[in-house]
């Protein structure tokens, strides 16, 4: 019996860290990128095991209030049983850590799902994502659920915390788009917090974010890539004005805007981690692959 599911990376269009003061953001899945868990009887102990993060565990040695133990306490209540199956939950993983693209509600979601298999349960998505959210206040301290969001229905979204989430009516095949690893790993729940400490100094940036990703649903939804990166620009410098860029992804989005792509942007929190790259198209966008990649640098696509 197949117990393995699994769950998409995400990456953020427009609105990180504003979406936290209840702007709108615009989220994407990356379907490509995928965490895979697979959930096998053992007849011993349940164990985890992630070659990733190179972990081999029985459950009491998981680090207590991480968010794995959390995720597997909240499974078994929702399951209702008293202790794990006796299994080997192998965790397997394509999608970089601590950097921008929703590794940590990859995990969850494609956990609870191996859960669903081996329980032969269903959970609605709405109880997935629930699920994955209260997992995510362990990872983030306060997120504000676009993650857990765009991974669970792993489709283009419009996030917002008082909305919740509608779908993007956008084709998103003709952007010729770049998510690009700086290598550089920051951990969301301190940029976050950096950003809620000189909230008042960045409020007018955060709102000014708002406005700018209602323009940007427009022009996805009417296809106007020139626009789409424009505002890519903008949204960048504006979150350099909160302070969550840094030199390494200003030298990239720098260099990658001097080879004529349409607009370049961090996505997640910042601070290291990926960045965005509009290509004028896919002959660019191949230019702009090997570039980056002759750096030293990983490019999804
Ligand atoms: O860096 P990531 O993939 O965890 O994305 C965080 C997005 C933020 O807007 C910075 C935080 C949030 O909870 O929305």
């Amino acid at each position: 019996m197949d117990h393995t599911a699994s769950a998409s990376a995400k990456t953020i269009l427009f609105g990180e860290h504003a979406v936290v003061y209840g702007e709108p953001a615009i989220a994407i899945p990356l379907t490509k990128l995928r965490t895979y868990a697979d959930l096998v009887p053992n007849q011993k102990e349940f164990r985890i095991i992630s070659e990733n993060t190179r972990l081999n565990h029985p459950y009491e040695k998981l680090r207590p209030e991480s968010g794995l133990q959390k995720l597997l306490s909240i499974l078994m209540e929702t399951f209702e049983f008293d202790k794990l199956p006796q299994g080997t939950l192998t965790i397997q993983s394509r999608i970089p850590i601590a950097s921008g693209l929703g590794s940590g509600a990859a995990l969850s979601v494609a956990i609870i799902r191996a859960f669903c298999k081996y329980y032969n349960k269903s959970l609605s998505n709405e109880q997935i994502n629930d699920i994955a959210y209260r997992v995510e206040k362990i990872y983030h301290g306060q997120p504000s659920g676009i993650d857990n969001t765009t991974i669970t229905y792993e489709q283009p979204i419009i996030f917002s915390k008082s909305d919740g989430f509608t779908r993007l009516k956008a084709d998103l095949n003709p952007l010729n788009l770049l998510i690009i690893d700086s290598g550089i790993r920051s951990r969301t729940v301190d940029v976050v917090s950096s950003v809620r400490t000189n909230y008042e100094k960045n409020e007018p940036f955060i709102r000014q974010i708002g406005v700018l990703t209602g323009s940007a649903i427009k022009a996805l939804e009417c296809g106007d890539q020139q626009k789409i990166g424009e505002l890519m620009n903008q949204n960048q410098q504006l979150l350099e004005c909160i302070d969550v860029s840094c030199p390494e992804l200003d030298k990239w989005i720098t260099l990658a805007r001097k080879e004529g792509a349409l607009g370049a942007k961090l996505t997640g929190a910042g601070r290291g981690g990926n960045f965005l790259v509009l290509a004028q198209d896919s002959k660019q966008a191949g230019k702009l692959k090997r570039l980056f990649e002759n750096h030293g640098l990983r490019v999804f696509q």
